[in-house]
């Protein structure tokens, strides 16, 4: 019979040896396998008298064991280098900027939408959507803008071909809506009071210029409940503005003005200073006008089913690109939708900062 204990130490140290897993595993099968060195020794005890047996049989089985732990030690030890290797090996700086490097911005208009939500949002307002193709009702009849209201020549209006289906007006062509006001009223025809949400999207008017392009965006607020009034109206829009303008005591006033929607209706103003062709947001001499706004006409509730007795409410819509233009220094609306790279490159904004009045509107 082989030898035990030269058998026990050309295995240890075959394992010992063992650079990696697989080497590891060739020498348990040598010492333990089928045909290993002491599977074989274990197969010749049947062939010993009784007392020889019993002894090389327990010296044959705590080696078997203290191989086996000796082969589970060396696994467990080159898993851990070989881990360790991968951690060296793998090591990544997350201080390092993303390769390669982020090409696209977002759209100034995207950026300014994301900030008037992250404003409202914290208000307490919801985000309301609505079609951009608009029947006449929804467009203008149930704004208290009837058929032969001026008002409705003051929109510019694109007319789409076919017949709408609200029965309001002779003329009941679908219109690509000029306003986002439409979607106060399908808001209020499905939702009960009390409300509040805004509505950013697109809408169209047949003008083109460095102040008018044909297709232009919205935000619509709309608050309903049964206690609100003007003053509310005001303090919303001013912390607003405070908020987007980031500065917090600009100047702000209502003027008087008209909307057939709204009773009494007012446009807002914030102060700015004038040089030449600049301005600045802030204390000055000058005003702007940034949107108009009013307290909901009672007409308008009740067109939607909302008894005008006992709710009120406030509404105002501004342009996005406007906002966005004083705020940011973009001198010519007609360029948001050119699609130059370079404007893009320059005016927009990076993709993963997302405005916040907590992490900060802007970067
Ligand atoms: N819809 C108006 C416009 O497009 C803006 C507005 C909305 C005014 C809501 C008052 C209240 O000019």
């Amino acid at each position: 019979m082989e030898d035990v204990e030269t058998l026990r130490a050309d295995v240890l140290a075959a394992i010992a040896a063992a650079g990696d897993l697989d080497g590891l595993e060739q020498a348990r099968v040598a010492a333990l396998g089928r045909k290993g060195r002491i599977t074989e020794l274990m197969k010749g005890l049947g062939a010993m008298a009784p007392e020889q047996r019993k002894t090389a049989g327990r010296a044959l089985n705590v080696l078997k064991d203290e191989v086996a732990n000796a082969i589970e030690a060396r696994r467990a030890a080159l898993a851990d280098a070989d881990l360790d290797s991968r951690l060296d090996e793998e090591r990544i700086d997350v201080t390092l900027p993303t390769r390669p490097q982020p090409e696209g911005r977002i759209h100034p208009i995207s950026q300014t939408t994301d900030e008037i939500v992250a404003i409202f949002g914290e208000m307490g307002f919801t985000v309301a959507e609505g079609p951009d193709i608009e029947d006449d009702w929804h467009n203008f009849t149930a704004l208290n803008i009837p058929p032969d209201h001026p008002a409705r020549q003051e929109h510019d209006t694109f007319y789409l071909h076919g017949s709408g289906t609200s029965g309001h007006a002779d003329d009941d062509r679908p219109v690509l809506r000029t306003h986002t006001s439409p979607v106060q009223i399908h808001v209020m025809e499905r939702t009960p009071p009390p409300l509040r949400i805004i509505v950013p999207g697109r809408a169209y008017r047949c003008d083109y210029d460095a102040t008018h392009t044909p297709m232009f965006h919205q935000v619509e607020g709309l608050v309903v409940d049964e206690s609100t009034h003007m003053g509310h109206l005001k303090g919303c829009l001013t912390d607003f503005c405070r908020a987007y303008f980031d500065v917090d005591d600009l100047p702000v006033r209502f003027r008087p003005s008209y909307f057939p929607f709204t009773e009494p209706s007012a446009e807002m103003d914030i102060g700015c200073t004038r040089e030449g062709g600049k301005f600045r947001i802030g204390h000055g001499d000058d005003w702007m006008e940034i949107l108009g706004c009013g307290m909901v006409n009672p007409k308008v509730l009740e067109n939607c089913g909302i008894d005008p007795e006992r709710y009120q409410g406030f509404a105002f819509g501004m342009g996005i690109e406007r906002i966005a233009m004083l705020k940011y220094g973009i001198p010519d609306l007609r360029t948001f939708f050119e699609s130059d790279l370079r404007w893009l490159r320059h005016y927009g904004f990076p993709a993963l900062q997302v405005p916040s009045l907590v992490g900060g509107l802007d970067p």
